[in-house]
């Protein structure tokens, strides 16, 4: 099929994006994992240009961070007008104006009908530092419950909640042993080999028995955090009912952090995932799409829990940077004008409809699930065995980026489906035919080795 957006024109890597690869290897850090040689020259909308003149269409959103595309120009006009005014004033010691009217947006977005509070950081994982370390201010308590397979950041505070990878782990103990993992409802592979609805959260009851009712002290729990969705640990949605059902431990005074880092700005068609679940956070911690690739976070909490804060108790010199608030406020203008809500969930049932049918047709898809443009597709050696199919993920992988698609996986052996916000019908086309041709190819190779 002639191809529209997506040109490979070189072989990949193409001469100086192996340059590039080379000397990463020499100058930097090697404790990041790449999936393959894609080398950014520029990049627009959802199409990405690499420096040998190929060109991809992005369904990764530089991941999860590019929801009104790349380079959208409002968002780069907003930006640019800052650039010549100023470029930092640390808000640890000063005030500035439109930091004033980013928070009023952003309260008036997040679920809850009371007074809230925003503190501004620069990652997601600052966000969650700050959100633990506000509940433990706040509820003068020291435990944290967090699930197992979950991505809360890569800080020492967040780490500790993190359990997606050992590997992200490796090497950095003592963390926070005040954390309590226990399983997330993974309906695809139950931890308890149960079907739902039949279990009838049976998880819950199995997180009460076993956990509260013999080694967590629960008058002593600050806070439970969580994905929504679980996001690096697989792309996995909980059933419907669990987060209310949680809501028991509300009772018990532990407070609920939301982690919408990569749940939220609109991805899964509202504009935060607890919207779907019915749940209204006591705090939420924000980051990612905030301001569509600049750095800032948010973590909002209702006002009476942030007033706990001294002045002096929590501060980050680059925390709100100028440039990105007004990239922030003009992500959120962006959202509203060009209806990215609406995009997302009008695009995210075209993406799941065509996904669902590729499952039908090949044995390699296990499961395809997801709300809005958060979608994971589960690679699987065989569809009964449920058997994990991480080199067929990774083969796919590399067959779209060699064809021009960008995909990135979740979890060890899940593909997610993340396209920006605004991408068009006809490129969201390009991109699932490119990924179903690539899914067609491993998986012939898979029965080919079989038979
Ligand atoms: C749910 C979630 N929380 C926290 C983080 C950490 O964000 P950052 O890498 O900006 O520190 C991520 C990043 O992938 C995430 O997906």
């Amino acid at each position: 099929m002639k191809r529209k957006f997506a040109k490979v024109v070189t072989k990949l890597p193409g001469r100086r994006a192996a340059a590039v690869v080379r000397d990463t290897s020499k100058y930097l850090s090697p404790s990041i994992s790449r999936y393959y040689p894609l080398v950014v020259d520029s990049a627009h909308g959802s199409i990405v240009r690499d420096v040998d003149g190929n060109q991809f269409l992005d369904f990764t959103s530089g991941i999860a961070v590019l929801n009104t595309g790349s380079t959208h120009e409002k968002v780069v006009e907003a930006a640019k007008g800052q650039l010549g005014k100023f470029l930092h004033f640390s808000y640890t010691d000063f005030y500035y104006e439109n930091l004033v009217k980013l928070a009023e947006k952003i309260v008036e977005r997040v679920p809850g009908d009371f007074e809230k509070m925003v503190y501004f950081g620069n990652s997601g994982t600052e966000a969650n530092e700050a959100a633990m370390k506000l509940a433990r201010n706040y509820t003068r308590r020291t435990l944290f419950l967090a699930h197992g397979g979950a991505f809360h950041g890569r800080t020492m505070g967040a780490l500790s909640l993190t359990a997606s990878k050992p590997i992200q782990r490796e090497g950095a103990f003592p963390l926070l042993s005040e954390t309590v993992h226990f399983p997330f409802p993974y309906c695809y592979r139950c931890p308890w080999k149960q079907t739902f609805p039949e279990c009838d959260y049976y998880c819950i009851d199995f997180f009460k028995e076993q956990y509260l009712e013999q080694f967590v002290p629960v008058k002593e729990v600050a806070a439970f955090v969580y994905e929504p969705i679980a996001g690096e640990g697989g792309y996995v949605m909980p059933p419907p009912e669990y987060y209310k059902r949680m809501e028991f431990l509300r009772k018990e005074g532990v407070l609920f952090v939301a982690d919408e880092i990569q749940t939220g700005m609109g991805r899964t068609g509202k504009f935060f995932a607890s919207e779907h679940f019915g749940i209204t956070p006591d705090v939420i911690s924000i980051a990612k799409g905030i301001a569509s690739g600049l750095p800032l976070s948010a973590t909002v909490a209702k006002a009476e829990i942030m007033r706990s804060w001294k002045p002096g108790q929590h501060a980050s010199t680059f925390g709100a940077n100028p440039v990105a608030v007004e990239a922030a406020l003009a992500t959120l203008e962006v959202m509203n004008s060009e209806r990215l809500l609406e995009n997302a969930t009008r695009m995210g049932k075209v993406a799941m409809k065509r996904l669902l049918e590729m499952k039908d047709k090949h044995e390699v898809i296990g499961d395809v699930r997801g709300l809005g443009l958060f979608i994971g597709v589960e690679i699987v050696k065989d569809k009964k065995t449920k058997e994990r199919g991480e080199e067929e993920a990774h083969h796919i992988l590399e067959e779209c980026f060699h064809s021009g698609l960008l995909v990135i996986s979740a979890g060890r052996n899940t593909l997610r489906v993340i396209p920006p916000l605004n991408i068009t019908r006809e490129e969201l086309d390009e991109g699932l035919e490119i990924l179903e041709e690539a899914v067609a190819k491993v998986d012939r190779l898979r029965r080919s080795r079989r038979e």
